[in-house]
């Protein structure tokens, strides 16, 4: 391993006098974050099954840079040097996620007892480390059987399949978690999978994409409840939140951003902590709005211990044309998304507000950063910029009355962007994708220091 030096890159100043830990309550969880497909590699070892990205990336033109999956960042074998990084960097939790394909190949049937071993050995090297597991049990890699079957999420058949997953991993790791999420980001996977394209399967149909968010909604809240009869351990979703504003005090533009927040937000919130779909959705979507059953919906507003925000940006609508842009008085990442973090504040007052939810995790949160490595380093003095102002959202926010528990930087090592490959670098710690060399970048350090500066030693928690 390369061992971090931190002579080698000492984190820069901060440019203005900003947050530090010890505003943040002692109890206060830090993290980072990433998933399975996108850092694991060994793809087809120790009985892996295929997954609709394996798939995906396999179609010509799905993939920006043409990359796939195959060996990302090797982590299932590199995985106790990424944990001694995780432990150098003073992390109190680590959320990842576990691969269904390698759990169960065909989705369904056999259990993959390679696949078990190989979570068994991470989740003893992290609680070795002193670092807490958060376990997620989708973020995106489905079994591709399970797509040929019946469609995948398209079919209602999917949902028990999921609980049953869900509940096999809870009865051999629920006592070593200290959370399981059922979902990362439904909406992703409905409408970037499923109306869009972008993302894997690579459908472009509103009404199945719909479908699908129901479908992945009902076999949360059937998950959770097979969950809860062989775990005590504290059980979520994670959801993407993209707050919507108008471009132009307008009425076009507050409607279209009122549409947009319904699509993306309310959506998912309404029927998780409401039991209803939003009605100017259903609306809008019309005879695309999905099927629902009797007892569908209370079967999703099923009780949870914590919802996780993921926090990246805004969307700015504008109804004009040509179009008004968002601002971007802050910039923009190298995802092109703009640098917001008012929208965090902003948006964790209004969750508290209008869903009174369970404690809330910031699940994902960090920046896309045309990283260079010179001389052995990486100055990423953007991504210090980030994290140091949402961060300060984050304490202002909780300062108005959002109850946060933790923060999980997006993401541990550069790693696979989905339909981005290995284009788009998001992590504290570099990596060169040839030699499987990791550096932590000078935000790592930033972030350690900042981590450091608590207010009471982890211990005393
Ligand atoms: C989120 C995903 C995560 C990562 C970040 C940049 O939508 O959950 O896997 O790709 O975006």
């Amino acid at each position: 391993m390369t061992q971090p030096t931190p002579s080698l890159a000492a984190a820069p100043a901060p440019q203005t006098p900003s947050v530090t830990a010890a505003d943040f309550p002692a109890s206060f969880i830090w993290g980072s974050a990433t998933s399975a497909a996108q850092i694991e590699g060994a793809a087809q070892i120790d009985g892996r099954g295929p997954s609709i990205w394996d798939r995906f990336c396999s179609e010509p033109g799905r993939i920006k840079d043409g990359s796939n999956t195959a060996v990302a960042c090797d982590h299932y074998h590199r995985y106790p040097e990424d944990v001694r990084l995780m432990k150098w960097l003073g992390l109190d939790a680590y959320r990842f996620s576990f691969a269904w394909p390698r759990l169960q190949p065909q989705g369904k049937g056999a259990w993959n007892e390679a696949g078990f071993d190989f979570y068994d050995r991470l989740l003893d090297e992290l609680l070795a480390a002193g670092i807490a597991p958060h376990a997620t049990l989708y973020h995106w890699d489905l079994p591709a059987a399970l797509h040929d079957d019946f469609g995948g999420w398209q079919s209602r058949k999917i949902v028990p399949l999921f609980a049953d997953y869900a509940a096999e991993v809870a009865r051999r790791f629920g006592d070593r978690l200290a959370s399981i999420a059922t979902h990362n980001e439904p909406w992703c996977v409905a409408t970037l999978g499923y109306e869009t394209a972008q993302f894997a399967p690579g459908i472009t149909s509103r009404a199945a994409a719909a479908q699908v968010s129901h479908h992945l909604l009902l076999s949360h809240g059937h998950a959770v409840q097979a969950m809860r009869a062989e775990t005590r351990t504290p059980l979520g979703i994670v959801l993407n939140h993209t707050p919507s504003f108008p471009a132009m005090p307008i009425e076009a533009d507050r409607l279209a951003a009122r549409l947009d927040d319904g699509l993306n937000v309310r959506w998912y919130m309404d029927p998780v902590f409401r039991g209803c779909y939003p009605q100017d959705v259903l609306e809008h979507l019309g005879g695309d709005a999905p099927r629902v059953a009797e007892g569908d919906m209370a079967a999703i507003r099923v009780p949870l211990d914590f919802l996780g925000v993921n926090f990246y940006t805004r969307t700015v609508l504008s109804t004009q044309q040509p179009p008004v842009l968002a601002p971007g008085e802050m910039g923009f990442t190298d995802m092109g998304w703009e640098i917001y973090p008012q929208a965090l504040t902003q948006h964790l007052v209004r969750l508290a507000r209008e869903y009174c939810p369970p404690p809330i995790y910031i699940t994902e949160n960090g920046m896309a950063n045309a990283d260079e490595m010179v001389n052995g380093a990486v100055a990423d003095l953007p991504r210090i910029r980030y994290l140091q102002a949402h961060l300060a959202a984050l304490s202002r926010a909780m300062a108005l009355g959002a109850d946060v528990r933790g923060y999980f930087y997006w993401s541990l090592l550069d790693n696979f962007e989905w339909n981005s490959g290995y284009a788009k670098r998001f992590g504290l710690v570099h990596v060169d994708y040839a030699s499987q060399q990791r550096t932590p970048k000078h935000s790592a350090h930033w972030y350690r220091d900042f981590i450091a500066g608590r207010a009471a030693p982890p211990g005393a928690r």
